[in-house]
């Protein structure tokens, strides 16, 4: 018998610029981070006018932190100081681990229709946080899908669900990234790990996650999930399309200043005073 984790917050994404001038909705930041520790932001960008996206965000520092880009619809060039570059396109990943110091930049390209991202932050331990960084790159071809109950189908991204397992493997904070889709009016009971920080976003359809509060949520909504061992989603009559997103919390005091997060103020210091004086990079 399961426990189904209650909806403890239900709150709507707000617009926010970001970057050089890039208008994105986010689902939460620096005010919530702590009550979704390991996680620390989620950025929803989504636009069909190029003039909401096309300045991007060019070259910029981050340290103490991983990123992950998931590509919905569109591609964004990247490149960074530890010599990589592409593109990140349609159902792409990228699980980028800042560590110790990175620079990169991620640049939309224009895209004929809706484009469609998101950005996650995932804290780093203090152990972790000035580690060499490193990078993993995922085709829209290398994500398995699942169809773990009739009507539902969900990409895995990192984690494993019955024997499916994502490509991302060996993260450094444990967690689990899933897209899924439910068809109109299915079910779905997905079991979590016990005493992991869940979350829902949803970016299409409406439906309901709490057994106890059938209220229906919609695109833009994000959904934080209390204690239980798992999520009970019901789609409404347009289906529904949600990331769903648990890890094990890291328990550390965050210390965060644009892209980079640390333990203390005194962590920050010295990463901005070795940005600006040209030593920041311990890794090229
Ligand atoms: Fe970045």
């Amino acid at each position: 018998m399961t426990e189904p984790r209650p909806v403890v917050a239900v709150q709507s994404s707000q617009p926010t610029i970001e970057g050089a001038g890039v208008r994105l909705n986010r689902a939460f930041g620096y005010y919530e981070a702590h009550h979704l520790d390991p996680f620390l932001l989620l950025d929803d960008f989504h636009s069909a006018d190029p003039r909401d996206y096309i300045a991007g965000f060019p070259w910029h520092p981050h340290r103490g932190i991983e990123t992950v880009t998931y590509v919905i619809e569109g591609n964004v060039d990247h490149g960074d100081s530890i010599g990589n570059s592409g593109t990140i396109g349609s159902g792409d990943v990228q699980w980028m681990t800042a560590g110790g110091g990175i620079v990169h930049q991620e640049m939309p390209r224009v895209y004929s229709g809706m484009m469609q991202g998101f950005q996650l932050w995932v804290n780093l331990p203090a152990s972790n946080k000035m580690m060499a960084p490193r990078y993993r790159g995922i085709t829209k071809e290398q994500i398995p899908t699942s169809t773990p109950s009739k009507g539902v189908g969900m990409k895995v991204i990192a984690g494993k669900v019955g024997r499916i397992e994502g490509p991302v493997t060996d993260l450094i904070v444990e967690a689990e990234y899933l897209d899924v889709q439910m068809n109109p009016y299915a079910e779905f009971d997905h079991k979590t790990r016990k005493g992991w920080k869940t979350f829902a976003y949803v970016f299409g359809g409406d439906g309901s996650f709490d057994p106890a509060n059938r209220d229906k949520v919609g695109t833009e909504n994000l959904l934080v999930f209390g204690n239980g061992d798992s999520v009970v989603s019901r789609a409404g009559k347009n289906g529904l399309r949600f990331l769903l997103v648990s890890g094990k919390p890291i328990g550390e005091p965050i210390a965060w200043r644009g892209p980079i997060v640390m333990n203390t103020e005194e962590e920050l210091e010295t990463a901005y005073e070795e940005y600006w004086s040209g030593r920041f990079l311990k890794h090229t």
